[in-house]
């Protein structure tokens, strides 16, 4: 039951010091064109979801974000400090060793818009969440993903509202999750 798909990375459970020994990262390419990791199930699970979308709505989805190392967190948390101050880069991006990012099991979804690109949700948030809303977060658990920071679960998951970022965990659990309505650490902590 437990694995490398269930692992819970949150402010109080950092990822294990290992966990590039424990996931295959495999390359390839973000919106921006630059190499981008992602674990290798979420990958293959992520173009399935990709591939579904567009046949089935002709909307494209692109990655703006997978794996980051934790050097990479801490420099976007020091980035974000020196933008908008220390509260307001704790409420919204995880101090380094605490992201799920680290994983390589989650995923930052952007959309093409035709006129306008790739556009992810922080560019036009309700716009976008629109979209997201419609068209992507009700098929996620059928390809294994669940939507990892919902609305109005800040207190559990310590972080508000992100339609965009995904997390891979399996289409079983996922399922689950999404019937239920509830957060990750409400499933895992329901099954102990
Ligand atoms: N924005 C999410 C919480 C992260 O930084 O991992
Ligand atoms: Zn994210």
């Amino acid at each position: 039951m437990f694995n490398k798909y269930t692992l819970l990375v949150n402010k109080n459970n950092k990822v294990p010091d290992n966990i590039e020994d424990l996931v295959n990262l495999i390359e390839t390419i973000d919106i921006d064109n630059e190499i981008t990791l992602v674990e290798e199930e979420t990958y293959n699970a992520y173009l399935s979801l990709n591939q579904f979308i567009k046949e089935k709505f002709n909307i494209t989805i692109g990655i703006d974000g997978a794996y980051r190392s934790v050097k990479r967190q801490k420099e976007l948390y020091n980035e974000f400090i020196l933008k908008y101050g220390k509260s307001y880069a704790d409420s919204i991006v995880a101090p380094a060793g605490c992201s799920e990012h680290h994983t390589g099991l989650a995923i930052d979804l952007a959309i093409y818009f035709d006129n306008e690109g790739y556009i992810s949700t922080n560019d036009n948030f309700e716009r976008v969440d629109k979209v997201f809303q419609e068209f992507i977060h009700p098929y996620l658990h059928k390809f294994g993903f669940i939507l990892r920071y919902l609305d109005n679960k800040e207190d559990i998951t310590g972080y508000p509202y992100e339609p965009w970022h995904i997390r891979y965990i399996g289409k079983d659990i996922a399922t689950s999750i999404f019937e239920k309505g509830i957060t990750l650490e409400e499933y895992l902590s329901n099954i102990k």
